[in-house]
Formats: C-alpha cells, sequence, structure tokens
C-alpha cells in the first residue's frame, strides 16, 4: 500500500514536468507579439491597398488582424517569424502579396529594427525610391525587393547594413516605358559594396549600373 501510495505520488509529479516542459517549449514555439511591433506591422499594412487581381499574389496581410483570442499575437502571423526567446519579430516574408502603393522613410516598417531578413520581392511599390531608413535595418542578412517597381538611385545607406549575405534588388523594370528604374550610380557600385564584406548573394539584374565599374569588383 505504502509502494502503490509512493509511485502514483512519482507517477503525479513526473506528469507534472511533463506538463511544464511541454507549456515551456509551447512559449518557445509561439512566443508572444511585442505591441509596439505589432502595431507597426498593422500601420505598415494599412498604408496599402491590396490587389488581389493585379497578379499572381497571396494576400497575406489580410489575415492579420490586431484583436481577437488567436489572432492578437502577431508572431502567429502569416509572413511573420518572431525570435523564439526575445519574440521580436526577425523575419517579415511579404513576397508578392499584393501590396500596392508607395511606401517612404516614414514607414512603420523601419521601427522593426531587429528584423534579420525582409522579402517585399513582387509587389507594387509604386515607384517609390528605396527609402533611406532602410539603413536603420542594422540586423538584415537578407533584403529582397525584386520584382517591386521601386525606382530611383539606391540609397547609400545599405551600405549601412554590413551582415548582409543577400541582397537581391533585380527585376525593378517599368514593363511599358521598357526602361530600368533603379540606378546605381551615385553611389557607384564599389562605394555601396565597400562595407557589405559577407555578401554572398548579389542580384543587380536590369538595375542602371554606371559604365565606370570594373569587373573585378563583381566577383567576391
Ligand atoms: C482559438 O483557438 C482554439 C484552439 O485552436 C479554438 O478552439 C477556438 O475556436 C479559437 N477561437 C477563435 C475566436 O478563433
Ligand atoms: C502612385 O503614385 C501616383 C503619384 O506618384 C499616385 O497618383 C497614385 O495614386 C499612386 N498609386 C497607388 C496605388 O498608390
Ligand atoms: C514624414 O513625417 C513627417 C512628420 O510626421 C512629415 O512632416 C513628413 O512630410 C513625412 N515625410 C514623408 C516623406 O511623408
Ligand atoms: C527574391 O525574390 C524573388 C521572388 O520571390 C525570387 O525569385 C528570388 O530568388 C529572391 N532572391 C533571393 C536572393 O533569394
Ligand atoms: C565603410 O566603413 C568605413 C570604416 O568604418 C567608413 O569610413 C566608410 O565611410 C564606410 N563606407 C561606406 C560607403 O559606408
Ligand atoms: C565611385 O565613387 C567614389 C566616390 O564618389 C569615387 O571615389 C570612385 O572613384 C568611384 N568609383 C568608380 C569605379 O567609379
Amino acid at each position: 500500500m505504502g509502494w502503490c501510495l509512493f509511485s502514483f505520488l512519482c507517477l503525479f509529479l513526473k506528469l507534472m514536468v511533463l506538463e511544464i516542459m511541454v507549456a515551456n517549449s509551447f512559449t518557445s514555439v509561439q512566443p508572444a507579439c511585442h505591441e509596439d511591433e505589432s502595431s507597426a506591422l498593422m500601420q505598415f499594412k494599412d498604408s496599402f491597398a491590396i490587389h488581389q487581381s493585379a497578379s499572381l499574389c497571396d494576400p497575406k496581410v489580410l489575415q492579420w488582424k490586431s484583436h481577437g483570442v488567436n489572432s492578437s499575437n502577431c508572431c502567429s502571423w502569416d509572413g511573420v517569424q518572431c525570435d523564439g526567446k526575445t519574440g521580436h519579430v526577425i523575419g517579415l516574408d511579404l513576397s508578392s502579396s499584393c501590396l500596392s502603393g508607395s511606401i517612404n522613410s516614414n514607414s512603420t516598417l523601419f521601427n522593426l529594427v531587429h528584423l534579420q531578413s525582409l522579402n517585399l520581392a513582387g509587389n507594387n511599390f509604386n515607384y517609390s525610391e528605396i527609402p533611406v531608413s532602410v539603413g536603420q535595418l542594422m540586423s538584415l542578412t537578407y533584403l529582397n525587393l525584386s520584382g517591386s517597381a521601386f525606382s530611383g538611385q539606391i540609397p547609400l545607406e545599405i551600405s549601412n547594413l554590413f551582415k548582409l549575405t543577400h541582397l537581391d534588388l533585380s527585376f525593378n523594370y517599368d514593363e511599358i516605358a521598357r526602361t530600368k528604374l533603379l540606378k546605381l550610380q551615385s553611389p557607384n557600385m564599389s562605394t555601396l559594396l565597400q562595407n557589405l564584406t559577407s555578401l554572398e548573394v548579389l542580384d543587380l539584374s536590369e538595375v542602371e549600373i554606371s559604365s565606370m565599374v570594373s569587373c573585378h569588383l563583381i566577383t567576391f
């Protein structure tokens, strides 16, 4: 009888320990989103029109909700990735998400300073210049602004992003006028890449590059 009681107690304790471990592993999989980052994402989303008919795109952001039992945690939103420990937003993949509209340096996107990966490829940013505030996102290792109707000079501030391993600025191209929209002239390529010493992949297809570039600069 005494043994039985003891063994039951043991089992009970073991189950409790297990439960705590399971609960802990759950919180590390789905951390709680920081309030300011959640509202930054929401304001970013609200600054665009969602044009689903425009092309083959998936309007992920339409599922983002700031209220509700299961949906207020931005870490559970489609395209958003949070750090398991800190809960900070470290990844944002909104490639081909039907975003349409302008983006400028005031965008709340640039409040997400913990971002390590940002993919906005395949949207329509309506000939916006690449905002200089992108230089604030100094944790970025991956930046993809391919095929998104960005125009103008590539800003020098991109050269702040010294952790970048992947940089894709390709195919910002005006189909109708048949012109390259992005220019890499001032700054020129050598200035832009001078401090991007971790780069492994660089795609500048259809970027207007100044003729002064010597070929050895493009090889890593
Ligand atoms: C929240 O999630 C739980 C479990 O997945 C589900 O049973 C419940 O219906 C959801 N509530 C809402 C409001 O979506
Ligand atoms: C694109 O920009 C032009 C002006 O530059 C503006 O008139 C137009 O409404 C913008 N379109 C969208 C979808 O934001
Ligand atoms: C950015 O915000 C400031 C203050 O809110 C405003 O004065 C400025 O015009 C905005 N800049 C752009 C490019 O929208
Ligand atoms: C950037 O995104 C485009 C479109 O999704 C994709 O084809 C391309 O491979 C991406 N570039 C990099 C460097 O991952
Ligand atoms: C590269 O880094 C050096 C040393 O920190 C700095 O002086 C220079 O201005 C940087 N160049 C660019 C283009 O950011
Ligand atoms: C790039 O620009 C810098 C600064 O303006 C200049 O010193 C350098 O000669 C230029 N390099 C090339 C290859 O044109």
